[in-house]
């Protein structure tokens, strides 16, 4: 079977199981989602429910990259826009930040999450499945001066929770997870930074600004997620990389 196929099938299957069987399967991607130990990987330290609510409600005043995941199983399109494919959708959180294998998803744990994401969008309800909006900007550029003293709130919201606290990383998530501002600055401040570039402070930043527009795609490793403009303005990530300067 074709394995781009074999999420949507496992969500057929759940959907015409009868309740005994999806129920117990369903309650297994349950647990799987807030299990950041699913993922064999060592390295791993995300569980789904790292980067999404489950419910909108769920959010609170955080700011999340994932979309909430009620209504997902019924939607049409994922990633704002760039993918059709819940099996992919769910396939690149996996590989890309949780460091699992695509073939992990052709197997029970596949199936788990399938059942869940099912369940949580019941015939008849309407609850979260239209298209979520993202927008991911290719290019990135500095994005001047911010407000410093709004620094620290939206970190609260959208950072924090991986990270920790600024400075020590003082509650992050593991090792693997940077301290921010410290290892930043020692990887990027450098008097070699690029002509266009005014100081190395404002190269720095803008090397920020990439991270947490794209995460570890377009060229740039990691296993962070992007935040698209919908979650984060560029307002907020102006505020945001005030946290970083060089000697
Ligand atoms: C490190 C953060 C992160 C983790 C962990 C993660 N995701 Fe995601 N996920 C994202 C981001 C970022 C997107 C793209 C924004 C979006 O479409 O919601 C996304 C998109 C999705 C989408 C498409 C939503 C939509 O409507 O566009 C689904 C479904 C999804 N993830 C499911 C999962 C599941 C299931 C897991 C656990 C196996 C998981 N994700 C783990 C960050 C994460
Ligand atoms: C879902 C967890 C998660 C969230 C949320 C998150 N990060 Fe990260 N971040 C990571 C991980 C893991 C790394 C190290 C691996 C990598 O570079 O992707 C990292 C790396 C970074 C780096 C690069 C550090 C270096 O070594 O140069 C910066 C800068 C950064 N994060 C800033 C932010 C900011 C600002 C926010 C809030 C908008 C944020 N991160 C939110 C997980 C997260």
């Amino acid at each position: 079977m074709r394995p781009a196929a074999t999420l949507t099938l496992a969500l057929l299957l759940a959907a015409c199981a009868d309740t005994e069987r999806r129920e117990p399967l369903a309650a297994r991607g349950a647990e799987i989602a807030r299990d950041p130990t699913v993922s064999r990987s060592r390295y791993n330290v995300f569980a789904c429910t790292t980067c999404h609510a489950v419910r909108p409600a769920d959010v609170g005043a955080r700011l999340l990259p994932g979309a909430p995941l009620e209504g997902a199983a019924r939607r049409t399109s994922f990633w704002g826009g760039e993918t059709a494919h819940l099996r992919e959708a769910v396939e690149r959180c996996w590989v890309f930040f949780m460091r699992g294998t695509s073939s992990d998803l052709d197997g029970p744990t596949g199936a788990a999450l399938g059942a869940w994401l099912d369940s949580l969008a019941p015939e008849g309800s309407s609850a979260g499945t239209q298209p979520v909006a993202h927008t991911w900007p290719r290019t990135v550029r500095s994005l001047g001066e911010g407000d410093p003293s709004l620094a620290r709130p939206i970190w609260d919201r959208a950072c924090a929770s991986c990270h920790g606290a600024v400075g020590t990383g003082a509650g992050r998530l593991g090792p693997s997870v940077s301290i921010i501002p410290g290892d930043t600055e020692r990887e990027h401040c450098t008097t070699a930074f690029p002509p266009t570039y005014p100081d190395a402070t404002t190269y720095m930043r803008t090397v920020v600004v990439e991270k947490i527009r794209h995460g570890s795609f377009l060229g740039y490793a990691g296993s962070m997620p992007p935040f698209s403009t919908e979650v984060l303005s560029d307002d907020d990530v102006r505020h945001l990389t005030m946290l970083f300067r060089c000697p």
